[in-house]
C-alpha cells in the first residue's frame, strides 16, 4: 500500500517538480515575440561582436576611415564599449549608458550622407554574415535610423 502511494506520489508530481526545477523548460514555451531586441539578438556578446565587424570595416574604409586616423588603440576602444553600451541598454538590455548622447557626441565632425550610407552597408553586410534574422535585422536598423538626424550635419 504504502509502495503503491509512493509511486502515485512520484508519478503525479514528477510534472511539477520538472517545471520548479528547470527554469529553462519554463522559458522554452514562453512567446518569444515578447522577448526584448537585447535577448532576441542573443545578448551582450552577439551585440559586441556586430560592433566589431562593424567598426573594422568602417575604420578600413577609404572615406569613411578619416573619423579614426591618428587615433590611439585604447580610444578606439573605449569608443567601441560606448557604442556597444549604447545599443544594449537602448535594445533593453540591462546596462545603464554612461557616454554621452548622440548630438553631443558628433557635433561638428561633418559627416554627411555618403558617410551615413557607407555605415548602413558595412552595418547590412555585418547583420547578413551574422545570419540575424529579418524581423531583428529591421529593428536595427530602424534603431540606426532613429540616430541619424543627431548624427549626420551635411547633405
Ligand atoms: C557615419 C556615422 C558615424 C561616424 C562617422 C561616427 C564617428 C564617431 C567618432 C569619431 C566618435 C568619437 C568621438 C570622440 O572621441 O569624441 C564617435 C563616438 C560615438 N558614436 Fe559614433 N559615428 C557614427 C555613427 C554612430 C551611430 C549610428 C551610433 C549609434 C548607433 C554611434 C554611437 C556612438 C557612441 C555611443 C559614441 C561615444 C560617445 C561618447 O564618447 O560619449 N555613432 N562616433
Amino acid at each position: 500500500m504504502n509502495i503503491c502511494f509512493h509511486k502515485f506520489a512520484i508519478n503525479s508530481l514528477f510534472p511539477l517538480l520538472l517545471v520548479i526545477a528547470s527554469p529553462s523548460i519554463v522559458a522554452a514555451g514562453e512567446d518569444q515575440s515578447q522577448a526584448s531586441l537585447y535577448e532576441r539578438l542573443g545578448g551582450y556578446n552577439a551585440i559586441s561582436a556586430v560592433v566589431d565587424d562593424v567598426v573594422v570595416q568602417i575604420a578600413a574604409d577609404e572615406k569613411l576611415g578619416r573619423f579614426w586616423a591618428h587615433r590611439g588603440k585604447d580610444g578606439i576602444a573605449r569608443e567601441k564599449q560606448l557604442i556597444v553600451d549604447f545599443i544594449v541598454a537602448k535594445a533593453g538590455g540591462s546596462l545603464y549608458y554612461r557616454g554621452r548622447e548622440m548630438k553631443l557626441s558628433h557635433e561638428g565632425m561633418q559627416i554627411d550622407e555618403k558617410d551615413w550610407e557607407i555605415l548602413i552597408g558595412a552595418l547590412k553586410n555585418t547583420l547578413h554574415k551574422f545570419k540575424v534574422p529579418a524581423q531583428e535585422s529591421r529593428e536595427v536598423l530602424e534603431f540606426f535610423d532613429t540616430t541619424k538626424t543627431d548624427i549626420v550635419e551635411k547633405s
